[in-house]
């Protein structure tokens, strides 16, 4: 069109196709599968073993990794860690921060003890300042924390974290990393009061997308991924937050089981399973007579929804009557257990807890149970038993599914619903 219908001006309008070279190329003519050539180029490892494991093994060339997270969770440590890692082992590393200055990141830097030259800070919330940057330096690795907080050149609206704002920002950096194959790590915040302009909204583009999650006044971080176009969606990367940043927890099941204690009533330990990780996990529930009108239901670590599942599962099948008493639950050291595999632990828990029998000391519990009492199985019991067993556990209350061999010390305790389970516990 020579002129614009909608303000009159001549000449405006730009060609498609200019554009379109700009398009960074994935491949040339179409080619048949069987001729194709796997790119070679391998991982570059950070160097820090839970990360690394997180993303199968590290990071590709050319890829774009998001990492999601609440605000205070830990996600700028952790980048910070993840940049000095790189560093050290690959090469110049770009790290442009959007919401802190650079010496409010050499202060957290000098807390994690992270001192390397090869690291470049830049505190810059212009995206064409950034490309002139990446442009000048090349680096071996691009950091951004975070999307929400670097801007394309024509943002009128400088609101933060806007959808638009997020989706162009985060595709500009795609572009670059593909175009360039520098590896890129983007930041998300998970926004409050929904997804809407967070990781959610970027996902899709990305090669990775990892979430770091925790109970924020707990010292357990636990680094999942949901997307993973190189590798498995099933690791997880467990760490511990402390004074000197994120360390990481090589022994999950160790750490969060504390053994030798006297026996108290109330306590289950559950053999969970974090991605394909089995992690031994103590359950604990406190059930005691509520004072006022209303008795109090609380969870950490574990989901609301299904705690109403097990109170009323146990009230029904079990005739425990535990509608006028205060429950509480909560995973020992702070991890967050979605599976269901739990259920058996938990209600196990809130049964000992309420009629005061401890739950044996060698016993570990796993099954899901269903809304009749039923005890479901759970993916891979054997893996998990095992895991019980390396930890000196001789007993396993599990689902009646099918033989489970392999074991040695252990001795596995089939039950097909809750109140077998029960007896079996002599609850
Ligand atoms: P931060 O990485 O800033 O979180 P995010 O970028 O996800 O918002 O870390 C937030 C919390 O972690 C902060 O409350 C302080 C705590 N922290 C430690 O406990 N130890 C440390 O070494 C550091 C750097 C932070
Ligand atoms: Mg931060």
């Amino acid at each position: 069109m020579g002129r614009c219908p909608a303000c009159g001006a001549w000449e405006v309008f730009e060609r498609a196709e200019e554009k379109e070279k700009g398009r960074p190329r994935l491949s040339g003519a179409p080619q048949p599968l069987p001729q194709i050539q796997v790119n070679a180029e391998g991982r570059r490892q950070t160097g820090i073993e839970e990360f690394d494991r997180t993303l199968g093994g590290g990071i590709i060339p050319g890829s774009v990794l998001l990492i999601g997270g609440e605000p205070g969770v830990g996600k700028s440590t952790l980048l910070l860690q993840v940049a000095e890692g790189i560093a050290r082992r690959h090469g110049l590393v770009l790290y442009i921060s959007g919401e802190e200055s650079p010496g409010q990141i050499k202060l957290r830097a000098d807390r994690l003890g992270v001192n390397s030259d090869r690291l470049l800070i830049l505190g810059e919330q212009s995206l064409s300042r950034i490309e002139e940057a990446i442009q000048d330096l090349s680096p071996t690795a691009i950091l951004v924390d975070s999307i929400q907080s670097v801007f394309p050149p024509d943002d009128k609206t400088h609101e933060l974290g806007s959808l638009r704002q997020v989706r162009e920002v985060s595709a500009a950096f795609t572009y670059m990393a593909k175009s360039q194959g520098i590896p890129t790590l983007l930041v998300g915040h998970i926004t409050k009061g929904g997804e809407f302009a967070g990781p959610k909204a970027i996902e899709h583009m990305v090669d990775v997308a990892l979430y770091l999650e925790g109970e924020a006044d707990g010292p357990v971080r636990m680094l999942r991924a949901v997307k993973n176009r190189f590798g498995s969606i099933d690791e997880v990367g467990v760490f511990e937050m402390g004074e000197t940043g994120l360390k990481e927890i090589t022994d999950p099941s160790g750490f969060f089981i504390r053994k030798g204690q006297e026996e108290r009533s109330g306590s289950a330990v559950v053999p969970s399973l974090e991605g394909s990780r089995p992690i031994l996990v103590e359950i604990q529930a406190l059930v005691a007579r509520a004072y006022g009108n209303y008795a109090q239901r609380r969870a950490t670590g574990l989901d609301l929804n299904r705690m109403a599942l097990w109170l009323a599962v146990v009230e029904k099948r079990l005739d425990v009557q535990i509608g006028r008493e205060d429950v509480y639950l909560n995973v020992a050291g702070g991890l967050v257990i979605r599976e269901t595999a739990v259920d058996l632990g938990a209600t196990a828990a809130i049964v000992s807890s309420f009629t005061n029998r401890p739950i044996s000391q060698d016993v570990v519990i796993v099954g899901e149970v269903g809304l009749n009492g039923e005890v479901r199985g759970v993916k891979r019991l054997r893996e998990r038993l095992v895991e019980a067993e390396r930890l000196g556990y001789r007993r396993a209350i599990v689902p009646a599914i099918r033989d489970i061999n392999g074991l040695d010390t252990l001795k596995p305790d089939p039950v097909t619903d809750i109140e077998a389970a029960m007896e079996a516990l002599s609850l």
